[in-house]
């Protein structure tokens, strides 16, 4: 990173948030990392072409390795990222991913299985001895904690302990907690995934993902194949989107904050609805998942019925946004027809609530429509 004089361990995460990944200070450059549009370089420099390299790319890599404490490198999108990492697995090879993984993740498991290409074993993240048992002989844990959208919550150095007593890569999907909640390389992880799109560009306007892989010889090794499968696979980040996501993780440890404590307080007054069932909440981030009367339909009628929240998919933006999971056919049958997830954003808490308890309240107790 290149704040002078202070090295990243030195400084809060907040700190790390605004101060790296700059341009050095010398007089007259600017004070933000520039957004660098060019396809290729001038030959014999660092970096020939920009499928290889861009400073806009190395200033948000800068900025999150260091909040991770790790080397980062952008995607063009979660998916992407998880792509890169599942590579890690060699062909053939047996992966342990979780029951409730994001269901994009899941779907290019089941892929993969179906091609041939690895064994999947899944399992309850949050069930540890399960998990332990299932890594016998494996060479790829996926560990995602709180989980998309059950919210399940993983042991994970107990688990990352057990994956590298097999031998295998650790991988956690860090997308939920944030680095801001959870740091999977300072408990043993090899590498870490994120969803850029979610809670560190925090704006719901762009797509970008990223993995950050530890300083060791382990952390090491999965870099460069990651950087090398960016490099041949092609999917590579815009730079207009990385210098978007580096703008927007500058205000990530406010935004957070906020919707953290509008999540908590709504998590408690949910709890005390009269049409809420099950409130799920890890208690801490700003997701929170409940189960409503009335199954598939009541649960549709809430999300359509808010004014404040909006009813789409997609999670970690300044709005609050409310969706029914299963709408999807690849959300695992395990997750209830009824849940919504809630992803709290960073508005008043009161109109939150207002808008929520409105919409709720069009429920009767059994989910039919109240009036
Ligand atoms: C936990 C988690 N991981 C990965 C992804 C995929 O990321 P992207 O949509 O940026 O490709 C998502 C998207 O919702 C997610 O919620």
């Amino acid at each position: 990173m290149r704040v002078d004089h202070l090295h990243p361990d030195d400084l809060a995460p907040a700190s790390i948030l605004v101060s790296a990944g700059r341009q050095p200070r010398v007089p007259g450059a600017g004070v933000n990392a520039p957004l660098e549009l060019t396809s290729t370089y001038v030959a014999d420099g660092p970096v020939n072409y920009a499928r290889g390299g861009n400073p806009t790319w190395t200033a948000f890599e800068d900025a999150l390795g260091a909040l991770e404490g790790g080397a980062a490198l952008v995607f063009a999108s979660g998916m992407a990222a998880i792509a890169a990492a599942l590579s890690l697995a060699p062909e053939g090879g047996v992966v342990v991913a979780p029951t409730h993984a994001y269901n994009g993740t899941g779907v290019i498991l089941q892929d993969l299985a179906a091609a041939g290409r690895m064994t999947v074993r899944r399992v309850d993240i949050s069930d540890t001895a399960a998990v332990t048992a299932a890594l016998q002989g494996a060479d790829l844990l996926w560990a995602e904690s709180p989980t998309n959208p059950m919210l399940e919550v993983a042991n994970l150095p107990t688990l990352i302990a057990a994956a590298h007593e097999q031998g295998a890569t650790a991988v956690c999907d860090n997308t939920f907690a944030t680095p801001l909640g959870q740091q999977p390389l300072a408990l043993g992880a090899d590498v870490v995934m994120h969803s850029v799109t979610k809670f560190l560009a925090g704006h719901s306007d762009v797509i970008l993902g990223a993995t950050v892989t530890a300083d060791t010889d382990a952390g090491r090794v999965a870099y460069e194949r990651l950087s090398h499968h960016r490099l041949i696979h092609g999917a590579i980040a815009g730079p207009m989107e990385t210098w978007l996501a580096l703008r927007g993780m500058r205000t990530m440890h406010l935004r957070v904050e906020r919707a953290s404590a509008n999540a908590a307080d709504l998590a408690g007054r949910l709890a005390g609805h009269p049409c809420v069932q099950r409130v799920r909440y890890p208690g801490l981030g700003a997701i929170v998942a409940i189960e409503v009367p009335g199954g598939a339909e009541g649960a549709e009628r809430v999300a359509s019925a808010t004014r404040l929240w909006t009813h789409a998919t997609s999670l970690g933006g300044v709005e609050s946004l409310i969706e029914r999971r299963r709408r999807h056919a690849s959300e695992p049958l395990t997750v209830p027809e009824n849940l919504l997830r809630l992803s709290v954003g960073v508005e008043d808490v009161d109109d939150l609530w207002r808008d929520l308890a409105s919409a709720l309240s069009t429920l009767g107790g059994d989910g039919t429509a109240r009036g």
